[in-house]
């Protein structure tokens, strides 16, 4: 698949957890990596659940600094970043480039469902944890009722995809109510950090004024 997208003269960049994984995906050709780090939202680049299955959840703090000194290719942070203050601390520990998620899921922009919004701006870094329960894939989102009569029930997920699959009528109908309980709420650890009422261009622009003034 990497080379096909390649060799159509795409640019190629790889989700990675560890350095080990950063050397593959550089070894294979990828033009960058993006360094998840545990924090983030979402699913990350873990494919190996049903060995380990929530792995070793390095934080970005760790793991950007580790993987810019193995790899040649441009890396870019992702996990936990909301702000000026994140993106400094990015390009500081050595990244490239940095990639949020969980800071745009309340931006004017956002086809996020209303409750999960509500439930995002309700929300600390106390809020999310890292689960299989929705796709079979580990990701991290806030904790709903969903989440908890999973883990209570001790009953392992379908692999990924198929877990996904059997529980999106589930998503869906709760998307209808409006009920947050059993929707995915993907979130990273950075909740505490969003804004409304902002549109993602506004969003950037501060993210580089702010990394600005600091780094100055
Ligand atoms: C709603 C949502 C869905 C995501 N889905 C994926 C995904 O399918 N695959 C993936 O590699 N990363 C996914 N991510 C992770 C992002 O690519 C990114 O690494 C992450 O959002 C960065 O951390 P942050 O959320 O703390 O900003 C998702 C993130 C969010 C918030």
């Amino acid at each position: 698949m990497l080379h096909e997208a390649k060799a159509a003269g795409m640019r190629v960049i790889t989700m990675v957890t560890t350095v080990k994984k950063a050397l593959l995906a550089e070894q294979a050709g990828s033009d960058a990596v993006v360094a998840q780090g545990s924090e983030a939202g979402g699913h990350r680049g873990t494919f190996d659940a049903s060995q380990e299955p929530m792995g070793a959840n390095i934080g970005s703090c760790a793991s950007v600094p580790q993987i810019t000194d193995h790899v040649g290719i441009p890396v870019i942070a992702a996990g936990g970043i909301m702000d000026g203050r994140g993106v400094a601390a990015a390009l500081i520990l050595g990244a490239q480039g940095v990639q949020l998620g969980t800071r745009f899921l309340t931006a004017r922009e956002s086809g996020a469902h209303p409750a999960y919004q509500q439930a995002l701006l309700e929300s600390t870094e106390e809020s999310t944890r890292i689960t299989t329960a929705f796709s079979g894939r580990p990701a991290r989102g806030l904790r709903n009722a969903f989440m908890q009569q999973w883990e209570d029930s001790r009953t392992e997920p379908l692999p990924f995809p198929t877990q996904n699959t059997a529980t999106r009528d589930i998503r869906s109908a709760a998307a209808r109510q409006n009920n947050p309980d059993y929707m995915s709420l993907w979130a990273g650890q950075g909740t505490r950090l969003l804004t409304t009422g902002q549109t993602a261009g506004e969003i950037v622009a501060s993210l580089v004024q702010d990394a600005e003034a600091i780094l100055a």
